[in-house]
């Protein structure tokens, strides 16, 4: 049985993606179920075709069973897919000539898989110099004018070779993201208003609500906005005709303190993930790989039916993240990065076995990720390091940080956050700050006014509404 010759094919996303519209999804994920097990070995190698058998029976007994379920009440996954897509209706002709998932670029980009996935020593990681990056930034720019002037030093302008793609919901903090308006990577621009994901059988399944703020809503949500990196890529890549070395994968709403880490010794057949903050699973707040490895790494909603086939029940982000890694036999490393995740929410304080750290922006060395905030320190040194040790690994522990500093996070952010805010990050990113959010409605709308016409897809609302939602009552 070839099934090395014919798993590329079904597991390459776009196949993946464009299945979930059809019923006949189930049945191609029935046949993704059985190929897999037999490519993991998972079935003992004794009278292996009888059982393989056996269990495609069981398989398509169950997939009808979940069929029937799903069918009847909820709506189906189709519509999930549809929602992902939808946006990219809304593009400039231009870019939408090159379609996204033809039968072309399904068999162009697996049959590059093997050559990127099997050699340890792959060419990318022996490069005297990197290839093309794209750096993907997703999320909604609540405290974007902290974290965006470090997100355009420490990021966007560090990275050489690199383009920029950004992915927000429209909201009030919209009009922040006009700090980025003189960064001359930004390739694409695309702000959508949010709109409800239908939720079914199988997301519920698959997906606990515990401790995510905004239940599965806010989950599916997430993931829709990582997931869009992918269409947003591909189409610059099928515009292009070309494909990235490299893809980064993070949220708008990460403070940086440090560069980027070089790429020289990357593996290429690694999704490289920050250590620690990993909740049973696996950090999911940034992401490095290649195309090939990200294609499945950022597929966090239409791998969803995959993940329900291989059994996977009641996951938080992190957990299904793994999963859908382990699932997809994308091997992941664990690094350090120098930035953390800006954070309103109250934790208690010192965080216990099972808690959350929550750090204080004067840290120093790299944070991986950890929530974070402004703050007055309330343990530091020797002590700090003593409460991070005790701290549950493969859950809160955030890695080794080099000089960490703990906030008591059990309140909201102290009133001089701005000061101390402004004297760790340095002048230059303070004045950011304050220019930022001391804008007017007409010099944000004149701001993006001049920003649009210089980014090559720009895929948002017009300027007014972008200002608006947060400047208009006081502008
Ligand atoms: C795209 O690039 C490849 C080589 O990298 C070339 O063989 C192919 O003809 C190009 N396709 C188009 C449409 O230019
Ligand atoms: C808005 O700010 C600009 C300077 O940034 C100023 O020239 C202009 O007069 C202001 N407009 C209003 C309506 O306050």
């Amino acid at each position: 049985m070839a099934v090395k010759d014919v798993l590329p094919y079904l597991l390459d996303s776009s196949f993946l993606r464009r299945c979930t519209r059809a019923s006949s999804c189930f049945f191609v994920s029935s046949l993704v179920l059985v190929l897999l097990l037999v490519q993991f070995d998972l079935i003992p190698q004794i009278n292996m075709q009888q059982q393989v058998r056996d269990f495609q029976k069981q398989v398509s007994g169950y997939i009808h069973k979940l069929k029937t379920t799903t069918s009847s009440s909820t709506p189906p996954l189709a519509s999930m897919s549809e929602e992902v897509d939808q946006s990219t209706s809304s593009l400039p002709p231009s870019a939408r000539q090159q379609p996204l998932s033809t039968s072309e670029s399904g068999s162009t980009s697996s049959s590059t898989t093997s050559s990127l996935l099997t050699p340890p020593t792959s060419h990318s990681s022996t490069m005297q110099s990197t290839g093309r990056v794209a750096i993907c930034l997703v999320g909604g720019a609540r405290a974007f004018e902290l974290t965006g002037p470090t997100i355009k030093k420490y990021l966007l302008e560090a990275i050489p070779n690199s383009d920029v793609f950004l992915h927000c919901p429209l909201d009030k903090d919209s009009y922040k993201l006009s700090l980025l308006m003189d960064t001359p990577n930004l390739v694409h621009v695309r702000i959508f208003s949010p709109e409800h994901i239908p939720e079914n059988n199988v997301l519920h399944d698959v997906l606990t609500a515990a401790n995510s703020p905004n239940g599965i809503q806010g989950l599916l949500q997430y993931f829709k906005l990582v997931e869009g990196c992918l269409d947003m890529i591909n189409q610059y890549q099928l515009q292009y005709n070309f494909t990235y070395e490299w893809v980064v994968r993070t949220r708008v709403d990460g403070y940086w303190n440090d560069f980027f880490p070089s790429f020289k010794k990357r593996n290429s057949a690694a999704y490289t993930v920050p250590v620690g903050s990993e909740f049973g699973g696996l950090n999911d707040r940034l992401g490095v790989g290649s195309w090939e490895t990200t294609k499945v790494a950022l597929a966090r909603l239409s791998l969803i039916p995959t993940l329900h086939v291989s059994g996977a029940r009641g996951c938080n982000s992190e957990r299904s993240f793994k999963d859908q890694l382990m699932v997809m036999k994308i091997p992941s490393k664990k690094s350090g990065f120098p930035f953390c995740i800006l954070s309103h929410r109250r934790y208690g304080f010192p965080p216990g076995y099972s808690g959350v750290p929550v750090l204080s922006i004067t840290s120093k060395g790299n944070m991986n990720g950890a929530k974070c905030r402004p703050c007055t320190p309330a343990s530091r040194g020797a002590s700090a390091k003593a409460i991070l040790k005790m701290l549950r690994n493969g859950w809160g522990w955030p890695g080794d940080i080099k000089d960490p500093e703990l906030c008591n996070a059990a309140g909201p952010w102290e009133s001089n956050w701005e000061s101390i805010f402004d004297s760790v990050a340095g002048s230059e990113i303070a004045k950011i700050r304050k220019d930022t959010v001391s804008q007017n409605l007409s010099a944000c709308v004149r701001t993006f006014e001049s920003w649009r016409v210089h980014v090559m897809n720009w895929d948002a609302p017009d300027p007014e509404t972008l200002c608006e939602k947060g400047l208009g009552e006081s502008g």
